[in-house]
This record gives C-alpha cells, sequence and structure tokens, in this order.
C-alpha cells in the first residue's frame, strides 16, 4: 500500500469512530437527562469517556479536514460551522464539569453544551452523507477493534483522572450532584434560579380569577391554599443546578377522584404537559408555597407540580388542569416539545 492509501484508510477508520462517539455521546446525553437517579450517572460515565475519546481523536481529525480543506468543493462551510458547533459543545461540556464556568450571561454553559449539540445534528447528517465513507472490511478487522477499545480505555482513564483532579485541586465541580448539576439556592426561596424547558414564557395569572380544574370540580386558589401537606424535594434541572426546598401545598391523591384510571395528565396554563402514572399520585404534590411563602410566578404561581426523583421538566408550573385517563403514562414525548 502506498502511504496516501494507508493515510486514506486510517482517515476512514477515524471518521467511522467518530460517528459511533458522537452517537453514543448524543444518546447518553438524554439517557442522562431523562433521569434524576442513579442512571444518570452511569450513562454520564460513559457520556463523559465518549467525549474525551472524541478530544483524544481531533488531532487525527484535523489532519483529516485540513486535506479536505485542501481542495475546496461545495459545502466546506458547513463542514467548518459543524466543526465549530462541536467544539463549542465540547468546551462548554467541559467548563460546565470542571466548574471553570457555569454560567454564561443568561444562559449556563449546560445550555450552550446541549444547544450547541442539537444545532450540530442536521450538520452532521449532511456531513456524512456529503463527504461519504469508503467503508472497507478490515476497518472492523479485529486489530482495529482492539485498537478502537484501547482508544476508549485511554479515553475512560483520562476521564477518571480529570474527575480526580477536580476533586484533588477542589475546583468548583467538585461540588457537583451525581447528575453532574450545581447547588443552587437550596432553602432560600429567592436565591433558586428561575428556569424553562424551552420557550414557555412567564405567564401573569389573576389569583382570583385562576381556577385549577381537577377531580371533577373548579378549585378556586383560596381553596387550594388551605391544604397544608408538606414535602422536602430537590428540583434538578437540565440546565445545570438543583435546588431543594420545602414545598407545601396539597398531595395529588387528594385531589383527583378515586378512580381506577391508569395515568394523571398535569397541564399548564401554557399548554405544556406532562403524564406520570396514576401510583405516583400520592407521592407527588400540586405546591402553593416553597419555604413557606407563596410561589413567584418565576416558579409557577399559583401552583405547581413536584415529583421527587424526576427531573425538573417534569414539575409543570402554572398548573390549570389534573386529568385521569387510561392512556399508558409514557404515552407522551419523553422530552416536552414546547
Ligand atoms: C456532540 C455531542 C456531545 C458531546 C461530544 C458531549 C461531550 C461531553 C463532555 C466532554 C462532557 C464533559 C464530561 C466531564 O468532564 O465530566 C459532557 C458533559 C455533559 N453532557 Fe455532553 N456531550 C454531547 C451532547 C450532550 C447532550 C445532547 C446532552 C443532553 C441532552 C449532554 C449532557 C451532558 C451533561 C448533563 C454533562 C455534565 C456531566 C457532568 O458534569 O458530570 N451532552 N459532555
Ligand atoms: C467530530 C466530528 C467531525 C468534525 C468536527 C468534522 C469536520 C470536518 C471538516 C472541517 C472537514 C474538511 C472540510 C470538508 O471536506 O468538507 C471534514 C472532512 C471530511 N469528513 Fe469530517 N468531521 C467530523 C466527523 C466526521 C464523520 C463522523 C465522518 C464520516 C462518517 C466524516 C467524514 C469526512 C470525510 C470523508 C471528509 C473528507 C476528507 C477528504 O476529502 O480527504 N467526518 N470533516
Amino acid at each position: 500500500m502506498s502511504a496516501r492509501t494507508i493515510a486514506i484508510a486510517r482517515g476512514a477508520r477515524t471518521n467511522l469512530a467518530l460517528l459511533a462517539l458522537l452517537a453514543v455521546a448524543f444518546f447518553t446525553g438524554w439517557v442522562a437527562f431523562a433521569y434524576a437517579t442513579a442512571p444518570a450517572r452511569w450513562s454520564l460515565a460513559i457520556h463523559a469517556a465518549g467525549g474525551f475519546a472524541i478530544l483524544a481523536l481531533l488531532p487525527w481529525k484535523s489532519m483529516i479536514a485540513r486535506r479536505g480543506l485542501g481542495r475546496p468543493r461545495p459545502g466546506r462551510w458547513a463542514s467548518i460551522l459543524f466543526g465549530a458547533l462541536v467544539l463549542v459543545s465540547l468546551a462548554a461540556g467541559l467548563l460546565h464539569s470542571t466548574g471553570v464556568l457555569v454560567y454564561i450571561g443568561p444562559l449556563t454553559a449546560m445550555d450552550f453544551h446541549v444547544g450547541a449539540a442539537i444545532a450540530a445534528v442536521p450538520l452532521a447528517i449532511w456531513h456524512v452523507v456529503a463527504r461519504r465513507l469508503r467503508v472497507r472490511p478490515t476497518d472492523l478487522s479485529r486489530r482495529n477493534v482492539l485498537r478502537g477499545g484501547a482508544v476508549v480505555a485511554g479515553a475512560a482513564f483520562a476521564y477518571a483522572a480529570s474527575e480526580m483532579v477536580v476533586r484533588a485541586t477542589g475546583m468548583p465541580g467538585a461540588a457537583r450532584r451525581f447528575t453532574g448539576s450545581y447547588e443552587a439556592g437550596s432553602f432560600v426561596p429567592a436565591a433558586m434560579p428561575v428556569s424553562s424547558w424551552m420557550f414557555d414564557a412567564i405567564p401573569q395569572i389573576d389569583r382570583s380569577a385562576w381556577r385549577l380544574t381537577a377531580g371533577g370540580r373548579h378549585w378556586s386558589y383560596d381553596e387550594l391554599a388551605t391544604f397544608d401537606d408538606r414535602l422536602t424535594a430537590t428540583l434538578d434541572c437540565t440546565g445545570g443546578f438543583y435546588s431543594t426546598q420545602e414545598w407545601a401545598g396539597a398531595r395529588l391523591d387528594r385531589l383527583i377522584e378515586k378512580t381506577d384510571a391508569t395515568s394523571i395528565r398535569v397541564v399548564s396554563t401554557t399548554g405544556y404537559d406532562r403524564r406520570f402514572p396514576i401510583h405516583r399520585a400520592g407521592s407527588m404534590l400540586l405546591a402553593t408555597r416553597m419555604g413557606g411563602q407563596d410561589l413567584d410566578s418565576g416558579h409557577g404561581f399559583p401552583a405547581r407540580l413536584i415529583v421527587p426523583d424526576a427531573r425538573g421538566f417534569h414539575w409543570v408550573k402554572w398548573v390549570s388542569a389534573i386529568e385521569v385517563d387510561d392512556l399508558p403514562h409514557w404515552w407522551q414525548s419523553p422530552f416536552p416539545l414546547q
């Protein structure tokens, strides 16, 4: 084989490995977002190792990219933009995890991390289609699979070492929760950050006109405020922070009629909604207060849902209706679309 053929074959293997690693990082990132319990940590360990493996391959990829840029063809700007988005995502992930820079203006490093990754998806598809790979059977030979395994093992080691350095040097990242989130404003309601899943703007709701539809009737704010069920629970936001508060309000099983329904749907004034298995009703709270104070608009006034051990996007704000029906609880987009 000529040197050029060898270089091209190596390039194809690097690209193939990058494709697999990008897919793993993207998938495990979303798995981590789906949980506020142990699976989030496991998924993030794979996620971070995948991210470090991508970093390890970047010197090789930069040689391929330089070769590609040396023969200009249509779409090179799309490749460059794709590269820039991947680099932004990697950098923001590392800034977040080390704690070097967690808040960037009104956004968080996590917002940049995930935002850049999502924006890169169409470009990644385009890139793979437009710069077609010539995969040969030998790319998956035993030797190459072992090489790939060595890259992944090295990356896992580098990730473990980076975590140790973060802890040993007392970088802010050492204080992360197992989901990677940072503590913010626990037990101090005024200091708890306000965030939304995506596009929900904060509605201004008139206390006296507001009604909650649940259990076949309409509840006024004053009626709801007489409930005093308490729950200390941690909101773990996918934006990268968590906050523990004492919430007070009505346990959901007190608001719905006793039925043999299978799921509960909690709906916001904004149209945002989430669905839960009915057996969780006794562990969820429709809160009107946190830390003994009425909720403010940003945190869901007049009433918001508290779902212990579930990510923040399940904690519907500005709740206007609680319905029960026979649809399975998983009959919804795993992540909200609004
Ligand atoms: C292009 C795709 C992606 C790459 C290459 C990537 C890579 C990384 C890297 C290198 C880190 C830092 C790991 C560490 O040092 O602990 C990280 C952290 C993180 N990523 Fe991603 N990521 C990608 C997409 C996503 C997506 C789509 C999500 C969520 C939907 C996500 C969620 C997270 C979370 C929650 C952390 C924080 C982990 C922690 O602090 O322990 N990532 N990512
Ligand atoms: C970290 C992810 C990646 C980045 C940042 C990246 C970036 C780039 C850039 C900037 C170029 C040069 C401009 C061009 O030719 O359009 C390029 C070329 C190329 N990329 Fe990627 N790419 C990535 C992943 C991939 C993947 C997953 C594949 C295929 C599965 C791939 C296949 C190719 C091919 C075949 C070329 C052309 C090389 C040549 O002409 O010699 N790349 N890439």
